[in-house]
């Protein structure tokens, strides 16, 4: 039984522990970060952001080889080699996961492996070891959610974890859940040659998001070959020798009609995870959807025991879990520090992109607020033209009194990237008119951000 003592432990070494772990030695703080995983980086990097980002990358360019390539003259046959295609994603993780490795090495982070628990405040359990902390961050993250009934074995109903590892293509896939997993990972699987229908709930896909782009995300989906079922609910789902039933209800009641697949991908949701850390014992108040209730410094109800990431309220993102874990370093160290929470962008990685930042129309309309609309299409941009990828559109909205940027929503090639001068504007509580004035390369996909920003004022050039 060893007992060491350190200035912050953080619990779990994902993209809000890893990097909470690694600004808290950056300021001189004496730290540990354990971690149950056998690899750090937690679900973003070895089976979430990374991987499927890794697989989307290579599927896009088998769907490119074998169906664009031809219109701009060259002449492919792309024969796909999964098992290869999975060593690259494999590689990939690796040499990410040891990155962070590195990176605890170098900032001198003590890491440790095993399940931890809280046994007392300021007091870890790992094993039969005890260690002891002024300060203990927990940030173990998240974990996916299942439907009442519906048995996720990780071979034909799989969560996002199995479907970054099948070993062959399926004929037919059933995704339940048209939200961003369902869309990554379904996109994926089409591409390299599954027939993927997408039961989705609501009676769009992507809710929450602006409604034109939920509506055009959808359109362009369906014209690249998924098949949505929305307004719809599965019901019930068994596993055999040779794929899935599926039972399907429309959402409001009605009569059932079955399904079948040779993969189902379960694509509902996560929820938070923090199983095995004793927090019942500890009193460690929780809210209604069973996130960990922290105040603005990510205290939690206990005193000297913080949390960060999936494990508290916000958007599930590694970005939110990063800056969260920056922010509580610099304060356990006795700086201050805030987060705009209405200032972190979402990505969707399919192609095209999907992304946002700020408020929707729909919140605005619903907050009386007065606002302006700016849209520009890719279409008539010409690097989007001389790429062949001209889908989607850039939407910009503006505070009508102000001018100041409320909201982007973007679908289109490369927007991922594209976002982040209205991130960048916003912060600095910018305008339309910052946007417009501000001089863009060209040719370049930027200027159509620059046209939306015109378009607010019902200028643009090339419309
Ligand atoms: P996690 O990354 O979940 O890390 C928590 C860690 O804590 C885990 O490693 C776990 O093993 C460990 N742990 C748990 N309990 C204990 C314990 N008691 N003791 C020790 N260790 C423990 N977000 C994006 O921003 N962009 C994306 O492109 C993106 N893609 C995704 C794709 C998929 C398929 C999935 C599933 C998620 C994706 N996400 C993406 C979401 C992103 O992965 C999460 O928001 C992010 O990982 C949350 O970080 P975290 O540090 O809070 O938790
Ligand atoms: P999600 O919340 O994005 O989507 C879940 C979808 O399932 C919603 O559309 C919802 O209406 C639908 N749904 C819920 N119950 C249903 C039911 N019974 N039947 C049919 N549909 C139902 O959750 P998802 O896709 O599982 O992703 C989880 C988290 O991971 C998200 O919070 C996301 O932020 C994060 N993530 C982020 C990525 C990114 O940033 N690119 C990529 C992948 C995941």
């Amino acid at each position: 039984m060893a007992s060491e003592k350190f200035d912050v432990i953080v619990i779990g070494a994902g993209p809000g522990g890893y990097v909470c772990a690694i600004r808290c030695a950056q300021l001189g703080l004496k730290t540990a970060c354990v971690e149950k995983r056998k690899t750090l980086g937690g679900t973003c990097l070895n089976v979430g952001c990374i991987p499927s980002k890794a697989l989307l990358s290579s599927s896009e360019k088998f769907e490119e080889a074998g169906h664009h390539f031809d219109a701009i003259g060259i002449e492919t046959n792309p024969k796909l080699n999964l098992a290869k295609m999975m060593a690259f994603k494999e590689d990939v993780v690796d040499a990410n996961t040891k990155g962070i490795e590195f990176l605890f090495k170098k900032n001198k982070v003590t890491r440790i492996e095993g399940a931890a628990e809280i046994v007392a405040p300021g007091k870890v359990k790992v094993g039969k070891d005890e260690y002891e902390a002024e300060s203990i961050v927990i940030a173990t993250g998240s974990d996916v959610i299942s439907l009442p009934g519906i048995e996720i074995d990780e071979k034909r109903i799989v969560s996002s974890t199995g479907a970054l590892a099948l070993t062959e293509v399926p004929k037919t896939m059933v995704v339940i859940g048209g939200g961003v997993i369902g869309l990554e990972l379904g996109t994926v699987w089409r591409r390299l040659g599954a027939q993927v229908s997408v039961v989705e709930f609501l009676d769009q896909i992507l809710p929450g998001m602006d409604g034109e782009i939920r509506k055009e995300s959808e359109k362009i989906f369906k014209k690249q070959g998924i098949d949505f079922k929305t307004a719809s609910k599965v019901t019930s789902a068994k596993s055999g020798a040779k794929g899935v039933e599926l039972t399907i209800e429309p959402a409001a009641g009605g009569k059932a009609e079955t399904m079948s697949a040779d993969i189902v991908l379960m694509a509902v949701g996560r929820k938070p995870y923090c199983q095995g850390l004793g927090l019942d014992k500890l009193g460690v108040e929780m809210t209604e959807r069973g996130q960990i209730k922290t105040d603005e410094f990510f205290e939690t109800s206990i005193e000297g025991i913080y949390a960060i990431g999936d494990v508290i309220t916000g958007p599930m993102l590694a970005h939110k879990a990063e800056d969260e874990g920056v922010i509580l370093a610099e304060m356990l160290a006795g700086q201050s520090g805030h987060i705009d929470y209405n200032l972190i962008p979402g990505v969707i990685y399919t192609w095209p992109e999907v992304a946002n930042v700020g408020k929707t129309e729909e919140q605005l309309k619903e907050a009386g607020v007065k606002y302006n609309v700016g849209k520009f299409p890719f279409m008539a941009n010409g690097r989007a033209r001389a790429m062949g990828m001209t889908e989607g559109f850039v939407k910009i909205l503006a505070c009508a009194e102000t001018d100041r940027v409320l909201g982007a929503h973007m679908i289109g090639p490369n927007v991922g990237d594209l976002i982040q001068e209205v991130v960048s504007v916003m912060e600095f509580q910018g305008t339309a008119e910052d946007i417009a004035r501000t001089c863009h390369a060209h040719p370049t996909l930027t200027e159509v951000v620059k046209e939306a920003a015109l378009a607010v004022h019902k200028r643009p050039i090339h419309i």
